[in-house]
C-alpha cells in the first residue's frame, strides 16, 4: 500500500469511540459514512437500554469551544534535548520532563501513550482569583471557521469567541481551560488506572461535575480532604465566613471502581492460599463486653464454644454465619479460627484514607520549606507547592513497581520526587520499584519585578537567559534525584511552533517545482520532525531509534518503521535497504515512511514500486508512506 500523508499538521487525539462505534455498530453507518443516531437507539432499545430522562447536565459559555480543542489538531512539533538526554545519567531513562503547554503535550503523546498511564496526578490553577489565571488561547478562528467546527450559529458563535479572546478568569473560563486537557488525560489512562486532581473551594464545585462528565459519575471513588493550613488567615474575602483551611483532592477511576484496590499488598500480608485465594487465619477475638454494644447478641456459643466470662465475640452471629457458610470458620486448639480475606476488609482498610491530617504529611506551608531544603535555598517563589508525602500517599496507593505516573501541572516537580522516593523506599525494603514519570510544565515566565528573587536565581545561579518556572522543575528533580543518590534520569522535550513556511496542502505539492527551503530546515529540524512522528506512530519518547547505514545513507528505525528522512537517497541505497531486510535478521519493516520534502518525485516511484515489487526472502508486506 501506497499513500501520502500530512502528519505534520494533523497530529490530533484519535477518535476511538468512533472506532468501537464502527467496530460494532457498523450497521448504524449509512453509505457515506454518516452515523444513523435513530437507528443507533433503536438497536439500544431492543437491548433494553433505558435512557435517561433526567435530562441533567453541565453548561457554560465557551464548552463548545472547549470540545473543539480537544479535537482540534496540534499547533506544535516537540524536540528533543540533545545535550541532556545523551547525558551518561539520562541516556537510559525512562523518566521525561517536556516543556510546553500541557494541551499540546497532550495531543502528542495521545497515541504513544494511549492506555499507558497508570496514574495521573494534577494540581492545576485553583482560580483563586489571586493566582494569576487567565485564559489564554493563541488558536485564532474566524467566526466563519469557529462556526462550521463546533456547528454553531453565528450569533453564538461570535460570542463564545469575544468571551475567549477577553482573558476571563470566570467560572466559564477556568472549564474551558480544564475540559479539553482532562478530556484526553482520560485516554491515555490504562483501564485500571485512576486520576487525582488536587482543588480547594474556589473551583471544587465546578470540578466534581466536570470530572463526572468526563469520566462518568460510577467513576467517582472519592473526595480527599487534606488540611493544608495548621492556622487559619482572615482575609478580606473570607471575613464573616468559614475560614478555608481544608484543600480537595477528587479521586476518578478509568472504568470500574471495583477494580481499583486502594490497599497496597502488603499493609496487610495474606500469606496463606486456598482453592477460594489469598487469606489470614483470623483468631476470632473477643473483648470486654460492655452492655452499650448489646451484648446479648454478641455471646453465644459457636461449634460449642462460647466467649469467656465478662467476654463477648468481636463480630456479630450473622457475620460470623457467613465465614461457616462459605467454609472459613474452623476450631483449632479449643479457639475459633476465622479465613480472613482481602475483601473482608476492604472497607475497613479503605476509610482513613479519605482524611489526610498535616501532622504525617505536612501543609503547604511546610512543603515550601521542604522544596527550599531540596533546592538548598528559599529563593524559588514557589506559593503552591505540595507536600512530597502528599502525592507519595497517592502514589503509594495507586501505582506499583513499574507503573507509569503523569502529572502535567508540574510546578516545582513534587510528584517526580515522590516516585523516585518511593522507588528508593521499595528498593531499601529489597522490592524493585521502577515507577516511571512524565511531567509537563509551561516555561512560564518569571516575572523580574513581582517575583525578582526567584528571577535572580534562575538567571544569575541556573544560568539562564529568559528564567521560567520550568528551570526550577528541572533543578528540583535533579537535586531530589542527588539527595536520595537516585540514578534514573529524565530525558528533556519540549513543543515549538510548526514553521510558518510549512504550510501546504500536502496532496497538491510538487517536489520538482518547490522543493522546500533547506536553509530553513536544518538537520536539527528534520530531527525534530521525526521525533513527533515516532511518537504519532506509537513509538514511545524515551526509545530511541536506531540508525541503519544503507550504503552511506542513514535510516532510523523502530518498532517495524523505518523513516528515511534526509537528502540523497539513491539507487545504490535502495539496493542495499532491500538486501539488509533480505540478511538482518532484526531488521523487519513493515511501514516505510519518507519525508516527501527531501526526495524528487522520480525517486519517490522508484522505492514505493521496488518496494512493491521486490519479494523480499522474509516475505513481509511493506507499506509505503511519503508524508510532508
Ligand atoms: C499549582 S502549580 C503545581 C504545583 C505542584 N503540584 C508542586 O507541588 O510544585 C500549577 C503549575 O502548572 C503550570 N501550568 C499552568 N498552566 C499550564 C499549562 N497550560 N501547561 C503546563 N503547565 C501549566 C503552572 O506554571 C504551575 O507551575
Amino acid at each position: 500500500m501506497t499513500k501520502t500523508q500530512n502528519a505534520t499538521q494533523n497530529i490530533s487525539v484519535p477518535n476511538h469511540n468512533l472506532e468501537v462505534l464502527r467496530k460494532h455498530f457498523s450497521h448504524c453507518f449509512d453509505k457515506n459514512g454518516d452515523f444513523d443516531f435513530e437507528k443507533f437507539k433503536k438497536e439500544l432499545a431492543t437491548h433494553e437500554i433505558n435512557f435517561s430522562k433526567e435530562g441533567y447536565g453541565m453548561d457554560w459559555l465557551g464548552k463548545s469551544y472547549a470540545r473543539l480543542l480537544a479535537s482540534d489538531p496540534a499547533r506544535t512539533l516537540l524536540k528533543e534535548d540533545k545535550e541532556w538526554n545523551k547525558k551518561p545519567e539520562n541516556k537510559n531513562s525512562d523518566n521525561l520532563l517536556i516543556k510546553g503547554d500541557n494541551l499540546e503535550v497532550l495531543k502528542h503523546l495521545s497515541n504513544a501513550y494511549h492506555e499507558q498511564v497508570k496514574m495521573i496526578y494534577i494540581d492545576p490553577p485553583y482560580n483563586t482569583g489571586s493566582d494569576g489565571f487567565v485564559y489564554q488561547d493563541d488558536r485564532k478562528f474566524t467566526v466563519e471557521e469557529f462556526q462550521k467546527l463546533a456547528g454553531v450559529d453565528e450569533e453564538k458563535a461570535k460570542k463564545i469567541l469575544s468571551f475567549i479572546n477577553s482573558k476571563s478568569n470566570s467560572h466559564s473560563a477556568w472549564l474551558t481551560f480544564m475540559y479539553p486537557r482532562i478530556y484526553i488525560a482520560k485516554q491515555l489512562l490504562r483501564d485500571d488506572g485512576v486520576i487525582f486532581v488536587s482543588i480547594d473551594d474556589n473551583e471544587v464545585a465546578q470540578l466534581r461535575i466536570l470530572m463526572d462528565e468526563i469520566f462518568g459519575e460510577e467513576s467517582f471513588v472519592g473526595n480527599i480532604a487534606w488540611e493544608s493550613k495548621t492556622k487559619s488567615q482572615n482575609t478580606k474575602d473570607s471575613f464573616n465566613k468559614l475560614q478555608p483551611k481544608v484543600e480537595y483532592i477528587l479521586l476518578y477511576t478509568k472504568k470500574d471502581q471495583r477494580r481499583f484496590n486502594l490497599i497496597q499488598k502488603g499493609e496487610k500480608q495474606y500469606p496463606l492460599n486456598d482453592d477460594r485465594g489469598e487469606y489470614r487465619d483470623y483468631p476470632l477475638e473477643v473483648m470486654n463486653a460492655d452492655g452499650m454494644r448489646g451484648r446479648e447478641s454478641m455471646i453465644f456459643e459457636i461449634e460449642g464454644i462460647s466467649p469467656p466470662q465478662g467476654k463477648q465475640w468481636k463480630l456479630g452471629q450473622d457475620t460470623i454465619s457467613i465465614y461457616k457458610s462459605r467454609g472459613d470458620l474452623f476450631v483449632r486448639d479449643g479457639k475459633i479460627v476465622l479465613k480472613m480475606r482481602p475483601d473482608d476488609e476492604k472497607s475497613e482498610l479503605t476509610e482513613p484514607f479519605w482524611w489526610l491530617l498535616n501532622k504525617e504529611i505536612g501543609t503547604a506551608e511546610s512543603a515550601k520549606k521542604e522544596l527550599s531544603t531540596v533546592l538548598e535555598n528559599n529563593k524559588h517563589g514557589f506559593e503552591t507547592v505540595k507536600p512530597t508525602n502528599l502525592i507519595k500517599r497517592l502514589v503509594f496507593h495507586s501505582a506499583t513497581t513499574n507503573d507509569l505516573i503523569l502529572d502535567f501541572f508540574a510546578g516545582s516537580g513534587t510528584t517526580g520526587d515522590a516516585v523516585m522516593q518511593l522507588n528508593a523506599e521499595d528498593a531499601a525494603n529489597g522490592k524493585g520499584g521502577k515507577r516511571k514519570y512524565i511531567l509537563v510544565q509551561l516555561p512560564e515566565t518569571i516575572d523580574p519585578i513581582k517575583n525578582k528573587t526567584a528571577y535572580d536565581y534562575v538567571k544569575n545561579e541556573l544560568g539562564i537567559a529568559e528564567p521560567t518556572i520550568f528551570e526550577i522543575t528541572k533543578e528540583r528533580l535533579v537535586k531530589a534525584g542527588k539527595k536520595i543518590a537516585d540514578t534514573s534520569g529524565f530525558k528533556i522535550f519540549e513543543t515549538q511552533p510548526i514553521w510558518e513556511d510549512y504550510e501546504f496542502e500536502a496532496e497538491e505539492f510538487n517536489s520538482q517545482a518547490t522543493l522546500f527551503d533547506e536553509s530553513k530546515l536544518s538537520a536539527e529540524g528534520v530531527k525534530t520532525l521525526l521525533t513527533t512522528w515516532k511518537t504519532f506512530d506509537n513509538i514511545p519518547l524515551t526509545q530511541d531509534l536506531q540508525e541503519i547505514d544503507f550504503g552511506g545513507y542513514s535510516g532510523y528505525y523502530g518498532n517495524e518503521k523505518l523513516y528515511l528522512m534526509d537528502v540523497g537517497f539513491n539507487t545504490g541505497n535502495l539496493k542495499k535497504l532491500l538486501e539488509e531486510i533480505d540478511n538482518n535478521p532484526v531488521f523487519n519493516p513493515t511501514i516505510i515512511i519518507v519525508f516527501g520534502y527531501h526526495f524528487e518525485s522520480k525517486s519517490l516511484r522508484e522505492i514505493s514500486e521496488n518496494i512493491s515489487l521486490y519479494a523480499n526472502k522474509k516475505s513481509i508486506d511493506i507499506d509505503f508512506i511519503t508524508r510532508y
